[in-house]
């Protein structure tokens, strides 16, 4: 049931808050994280961990992609990432006390399942699936499971799924942290606290809609557009030009914004606008000398910053200002607004949002 809203996929963007919110339920103590949420043993197995190897596909991939910055910056986990449509073909070199983990909606994906099968015999400490179904073959075959808690997803283009898949990998990223000693407590403590302010912050991005609807108009006529983040916000802008292209049929690509001048800049024009989501960390001043080389070149510029970035509107940028929320938990912010641009855009095409042409929902077959 749709209740008050147009489409799924608008109901289940706004339900964002809520589930983020069930996903940590039970998971979080005093100032840390609750290690046997992944299950009995957890906390021992984790103290082993050397090396984190993720396998996934589509939007799950993307969140894997965010989770390699977290692992390594704040758990100090080296961690690779890979579609499993790549990953199930090749030879593997299994790192030493790596630990397996998938990520899937649905737990059916066939490329990840088969991926995860052969992930068994390779010599990996244990598997881990992230998954959004209880009753579902990935959760079956995998050793632990961590449960997202979206609940249904019926719009072929996951949003609750992604958010949710974000916060199970900052629980893992904590737990390993904790259980490796290699996360300072203090650190832990705050990121604890941060995650509890979440769903509040969550729901200011989300009242931001009609802004952000009004952005999009901008879009209707467009036939290119890129997307540029750096750090943790690089698989935002790839995750961003996904659901763009899933659902308005317009062609997205994303670049991390270092990349932008040795190559795609050659295709900026005032026909080709350019989205970049910049919070305010280290990499703002970067991004802003970026900024003025789309600008010199006619491109529009759409610009999702912290109010404390201190960007500025002007010719050519639609600054979008955005509720201040700490470095680790950008990403998961910052994908509010990329979904509800992506929403708006479709609408204003008149395309079918939540039954987008050639896609399924699940994708149990090669
Ligand atoms: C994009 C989308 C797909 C899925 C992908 C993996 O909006 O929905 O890219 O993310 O097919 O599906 P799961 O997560 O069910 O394994």
């Amino acid at each position: 049931d749709k209740g008050e809203y147009r489409h799924f996929m608008l109901k289940e963007i706004h339900e964002q808050p809520r589930v983020v919110r069930r996903t940590l339920e039970g998971r979080l103590g005093d100032g840390q994280v609750l290690v046997e949420a992944f299950g009995p043993g957890a906390a021992e197995l984790f103290a082993r961990v050397r090396n984190v190897q993720i396998v996934a596909c589509g939007t799950s991939y993307h969140a894997g992609m965010v989770a390699r910055y977290w692992l390594e910056e704040l758990a100090g986990v080296p961690c690779q990432v890979e579609v499993a449509s790549e990953f199930r073909y090749r030879k593997v070199a299994v790192q030493p006390d790596s630990l397996f983990v998938s990520i899937s909606q649905s737990g059916e994906t066939a490329d990840t399942l088969a991926a995860l099968r052969n992930a068994r015999d390779a010599g990996y400490l244990a598997s881990l699936a992230i998954c959004n179904v209880a009753i579902s073959s990935l959760v079956r075959e995998s050793d632990l499971t961590l449960l997202t808690q979206a609940g249904p997803e019926i719009g072929v283009a996951s949003t609750k799924a992604f958010t949710t898949q974000l916060v199970a990998l900052m629980l893992l990223t904590l737990s390993l942290g904790q259980a490796r000693a290699t996360l300072d407590r203090g650190v832990e403590a705050e990121l604890v606290s941060e995650l509890r302010c979440l769903p509040t912050r969550l729901g200011e991005a989300l009242a931001m809609d009609a802004v952000i609807e009004q952005v999009a108009e901008f879009f209707a006529d467009k036939h290119h557009t890129l997307f540029l983040g750096r750090g943790a916000q690089y698989p935002v802008a790839m995750e961003g030009a996904l659901k763009l292209k899933e659902i308005s049929y317009i062609h997205a690509e994303a670049y991390p914004a270092g990349e932008l001048k040795h190559g795609p800049l050659a295709l900026v024009d005032s026909d080709m606008p350019v989205v970049t989501v910049a919070p305010n960390n280290e990499l703002v001043e970067k991004l802003k000398s970026n900024l003025q080389e789309v600008r010199a070149r006619g491109g529009e510029l759409i610009v999702f910053a912290d109010v404390r970035a201190g960007l500025e509107n002007g010719e050519g940028i639609r600054l979008v200002n955005m509720p201040h929320i700490s470095d680790a938990l950008a990403p998961i912010l910052y994908t509010i607004p990329l979904q509800l641009l992506s929403y708006h855009v479709a609408v204003f095409k008149g395309t079918d949002v939540d039954q987008p042409r050639n896609l399924a929902k699940s994708v149990t077959v090669e």
